[in-house]
């Protein structure tokens, strides 16, 4: 059967590295994937032309998708939209909450070949491979009631951190099931030391563990989460935890590798849908210049092969093939030492598709 894929290129650097990723889906393509690719407008690129960043055109073939691949949204050019519905951001989280996109992975590994990019030792981060499991369509970011208003004369500002039971056990099971695929290590992190909610998150991760006996559960608070994650990264296998703190912690274990140009991302449905993106933004700063690094975006299409389309082991030649160029010192400017040499956007796709074509 014929799968879908669209591909939103969206903003600034968007349309230059998704290209670079499109050329590996071709090449896959050439290989029998069986896929059908499609491109969609979204975030300020579809606000100018149909006057919303996320059309129902888009939406539409999104729906329709085995698996989306997104580039970036936003720009300075978009940031004075007075009407904060039409800014390009909100593409991005209407695609999130349309799709019921509630599972988010974010690995942060390290390339060896990169360890001296890190912002800490090399022999603390070598070899450093995390996977952080981030709730994505509820918690804090999401409850009600949520606003500004006035109480006893002066302004009170208030959120509502929420979970059902039902959204921390679904989230819980694909960390669990994502440790039994990996290190068979699985850290919970949450403040269940003071907000209820999160003891009720701790209770529903220990009542799955029992089904999953291959699995180390352990749990952490996310101030001693965040301390740990510089002081000793590597005792991490998978780490869950809910939107809020998973956005912190995913930022901050992003930056142990070093290069946000490197990180590629998945945010999973029920039905096992999903949306692959690099980490990065749409860096406005080197738009159009050939110096955004496409290999976050290669990486997100390893991950959508790997999971939307059970295609493991072109996943792993794609993930090679990156590897590949690396041992042979290629570097975009934001990866290479100071001052070093660098090569384009679109010499680094050349060097993974002939690095692709030779494996
Ligand atoms: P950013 O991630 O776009 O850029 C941060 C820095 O990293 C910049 O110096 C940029 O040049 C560099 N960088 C990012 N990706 C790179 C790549 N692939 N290769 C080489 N260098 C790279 O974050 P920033 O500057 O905070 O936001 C810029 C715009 O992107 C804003 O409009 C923001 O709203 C949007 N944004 C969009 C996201 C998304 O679509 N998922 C996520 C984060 C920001
Ligand atoms: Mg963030």
């Amino acid at each position: 059967m014929t799968r879908k894929i669209l591909v939103l290129p969206g903003d600034g650097i968007g349309p230059e590295i998704t290209a670079q990723a499109s050329r590996v889906l071709a090449a896959c393509q050439a290989r029998g994937l069986d896929v059908e690719v499609e491109e969609a407008p979204v975030g300020g690129t579809a606000y100018d032309l149909h006057g919303t960043p996320l059309p129902d055109s888009t939406l539409d073939r999104a729906r329709a998708a085995d698996a989306v691949l997104l580039g970036a949204v936003g720009g300075p050019q978009w940031d004075a939209i007075e009407d904060i519905s039409k800014r390009p951001e909100k593409g991005l989280l209407g695609l999130r909450k349309e799709l019921g996109l509630f599972g988010n992975l974010r690995p942060a590994l390290l390339y060896p070949q990169l360890a001296e990019a890190s912002s800490l030792k090399p022999e603390l981060v070598a070899g450093l491979d995390i996977m952080i499991v981030r709730e994505l369509t509820g918690g804090i970011y999401f409850g009600q009631p949520r606003g500004i208003e006035e109480r006893d004369g002066q302004r009170v500002g208030f959120n509502t951190y929420i979970y059902s039971e039902a959204e921390i056990e679904r989230i819980g099971r694909v960390a669990f099931e994502m440790a039994q695929k990996r290190g068979k290590k699985l850290c919970s992190v949450d403040k269940a030391n003071v907000l209820e909610v999160t003891m009720l998150w701790r209770e529903v991760m220990e009542r799955l563990a029992p089904e999953y006996p291959d699995v180390e559960l352990t749990h952490m608070y996310v101030d001693n989460a965040a301390m740990q994650l510089v002081r000793e990264p590597k005792q991490f296998d998978v780490v869950v935890t809910g939107n809020m703190f998973g956005d912190i912690l995913s930022d901050a274990a992003a930056m142990l590798t070093g290069s946000i140009g490197m990180l590629p991302s998945a945010s999973l449905n029920e039905s096992g849908q999903g949306m692959y993106e690099p980490c990065h933004g749409s860096a406005p700063d080197i738009a159009g210049q050939g110096l955004a690094n496409p290999l976050a975006t290669i990486l997100s299409v390893a991950m959508m092969l790997r999971y939307s389309l059970g295609e493991n082991a072109l996943a792993e030649r794609i993930e090679a093939a990156v590897g590949k160029v690396l041992d042979d010192g290629l570097r975009t400017a934001d990866i290479a030492p100071q001052g070093g040499p660098y090569v384009s956007t679109v010499e680094m796709g050349d060097a993974v598709l002939a690095a692709l074509e030779a494996s």
